[in-house]
């Protein structure tokens, strides 16, 4: 079992407390868990901090958190996501508290240009992709399809269903290793090549669909003049289509990163886009592109694809499970389910944990 630096520390400093009250209340003491699924690349993935909360408050952890700070998000940058289980978080301002602990620099939605419905619960907190219980949310780097994308995601399990809702978690460089192994051509193409992305900015929200998030959100304006003004400075191509939404195309994104530590990952919304988006495309047209315009063969995305599944873990929510995911260097996704699922998500951004071909 691994056991952190941290975790070895403060069982001692537990130790030495135990004659005041007070501190044993308080003192933060995380065990390294094993859970079922968990995957070794060598390090666990994900790491997974367990913790009997007893007594134990928010303002405990937050302490915990900022002294562990550096700590964890080192850890971060190897194992990629990171669970914490049985810490006293109950709500989303409990919520908010932890990830403010970290002090990560906020993304707010409103400043992202994803294609998803969210409702916000505080500045940094907001529901995840709320996408009906039936409609599959396939893996995917969050927004590595638009030019501003955050390097860590927050996610709290407000209310787990009754069957199903995981969030898959797939390590992007042990993908990026399979593929250049399974399919070396097309690892090169998106190399050599980027890749472009096709969808629909409906007209107004569409909440029976992963990407019915309208365009006067997403651009932040209701007048189709500033919204071409926003589009053209970001490089993209767009069509206003009858009914009042519009088809836009994105520039050419790089479809493989670099990491500080010369890991090359599978960065990008390919297999999201080809499995998921309907992007209003006729049957010549596709979601996805090479950055030239070339097609990407649907059996070398069915192959991606079965790939990704078969490298996934599963995250099975308990209630009040915080995870803590490196956007770099892990993928996500969520399965179909039944029941109610409540999951609130935060994106932030720290420069120095993207990437070193930028
Ligand atoms: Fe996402």
């Amino acid at each position: 079992m691994t056991r952190p630096s941290f975790v070895k520390m403060h069982s001692v400093n537990f130790i030495q407390s135990m004659t005041d009250e007070k501190l044993i209340l308080d003192e933060i003491i995380p065990e390294s868990l094993t859970v079922s699924g968990q995957q070794r690349h060598p390090e666990p993935f994900p790491m997974v901090y367990g913790l009997h909360a007893g007594k134990k408050k928010i303002d405990g952890v937050v302490d915990w958190i900022q002294h562990e700070r550096d700590s964890l998000l080192a850890q971060l940058t190897t194992t990629g996501a990171m669970l914490f289980r049985g810490f006293p978080v109950a709500s989303d301002l409990e919520f908010d508290s932890f990830i403010q602990a970290f002090g990560l620099k906020n993304l707010a939605y409103d400043d992202t240009f994803s294609n998803a419905i969210r409702s916000n619960r505080t500045s940094r907190v907001f529901s995840a992709n709320e996408a009906p219980p039936s409609v599959p949310i396939f893996l995917h780097h969050e927004l590595a399809q638009t030019p501003v994308y955050p390097s860590h995601l927050f996610f709290f399990c407000e209310q787990s269903p009754e069957t199903g809702g995981e969030t898959l978690l797939c390590r992007s460089d042990v993908l990026f290793e399979s593929l250049a192994h399974e399919v070396p051509e097309f690892i090169e193409s998106c190399k050599n090549l980027g890749v472009r992305y096709t969808n629909i900015m409906p007209l107004n929200e569409d909440e029976e669909s992963g990407q019915g998030r309208s365009w006067c959100s997403t651009l932040s304006t209701n007048k189709k003049l500033s919204a071409e003004e926003k589009l053209r400075h970001l490089g993209y191509q767009w069509e206003w289509q009858e009914d009042g939404s519009i088809r836009v195309v994105t520039p050419v994104f790089p479809a493989i990163r670099k990491l500080d530590d010369k890991r090359c990952v599978f960065f990008n919304q390919l297999i999201a886009a080809y499995r998921g988006w309907d992007g209003g495309c006729s049957e010549s047209q596709k979601t996805i592109s090479f950055g030239d315009g070339s097609e990407i063969s649907g059996k070398t995305m069915s192959i991606v694809s079965d790939l990704a599944d078969h490298l996934s873990f599963n995250l099975v929510w308990e209630k009040g499970d915080v995870a803590l995911i490196n956007n770099s260097l892990v993928l996500h996704g969520r399965n179909t389910y039944i029941g109610q699922r409540s999951v609130l998500a935060s994106l932030a951004v720290d420069t120095h944990s993207l990437f070193s071909d930028q």
